[in-house]
């Protein structure tokens, strides 16, 4: 297994769920994390629990030009940038016709643009140095589809299908592209759009935590390897 210690990641949406989680669990393996999201609030709370080792930028992954903000953040702060988790991201829940318009486009802008502009900004500097890692945050949602989750699905299908074929573009020259898939998990992720928080089963989904281990598990394999899709369900949840 790699040693992590002193690799620089740059994580979106860090102020909450599984982003947060993630920021926390690399930081214990020694790592350097730049976190970017829009709530400053939530971000400053963070990083005064996580101190020197988290930068907080707040940012708007729809943005091109913020994804180039948390790539520079981390180079400015700790001199360079190991691995961009591509995490930030948002769902709205219901049949096809029961979604607005704006819902729509708001899933596909920040899921889908929002995964490429910050890799396409975290690249340049990856090729340089001829290694690093991109682990985008898809969902099970994105392998085998689910019903009422039809556009959030289809930008989840989106990141595997970005994935993939980043794998064969970069690969060859240092960088490892890698989707970890979850089921469900509880966080405030469509919570008022879909979700509520005394929803039945809401308690044996994965937890944040669950899902932040495994960004730090494939991180920690060998460069000699890669995992590709890690899907991981709760033991609790249905096929
Ligand atoms: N929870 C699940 O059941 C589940 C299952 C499978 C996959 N996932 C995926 O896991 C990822 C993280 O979800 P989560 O469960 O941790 O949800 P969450 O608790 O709601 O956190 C979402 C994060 O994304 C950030 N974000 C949303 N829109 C953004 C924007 N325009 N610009 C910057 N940051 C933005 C939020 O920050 P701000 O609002 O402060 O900007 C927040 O930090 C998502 O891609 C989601 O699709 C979730």
């Amino acid at each position: 297994m790699s040693d992590l210690t002193g690799l620089v990641a740059a994580i979106t949406g860090t102020s909450a769920g599984i982003g947060q989680s993630s920021a926390r669990a690399l930081i214990a393996e020694g790592m350097k994390v730049v976190g970017g999201a829009r709530r400053a609030d939530r971000l400053k709370d963070l990083a005064d629990e996580l101190g020197d080792a988290f930068v907080p930028v707040e940012m708007d992954v729809r943005t091109p030009t913020d994804g180039v903000k948390l790539v520079e953040a981390a180079v400015d702060a700790f001199g360079k940038l190991d691995v961009l988790i591509a995490n930030a991201g948002i769902g709205v829940y219901g049949g096809i016709m029961d979604q607005t318009d704006d819902e729509i486009v708001a899933m596909i802008d920040t899921n889908v643009s929002g995964t490429v502009w910050p890799i396409r900004a975290a690249v340049p500097g990856m090729l340089s140095t001829g290694s690093g890692d991109i682990v985008i945050i898809a969902s099970v949602a994105g392998i085998r589809g689910a019903g009422d989750e039809a556009v959030y699905a289809a930008t989840k299908f989106a990141q595997v299908g970005l994935a993939g074929a980043l794998d064969r573009e970069l690969r060859a020259k240092g960088i490892r592209v890698t989707v970890i898939a979850p089921g469900g998990v509880a966080t405030e992720f469509a919570m008022g759009t879909g979700r509520t928080p005394d929803m039945e089963g809401l308690e044996k989904m994965l937890r944040p935590d669950d899902v932040a281990q495994a960004v730090v598990a494939v991180l920690k394999q060998p460069r000699s390897m890669r995992s590709l899709v890690w899907s991981m369900r709760s033991i609790h949840e249905e096929d």
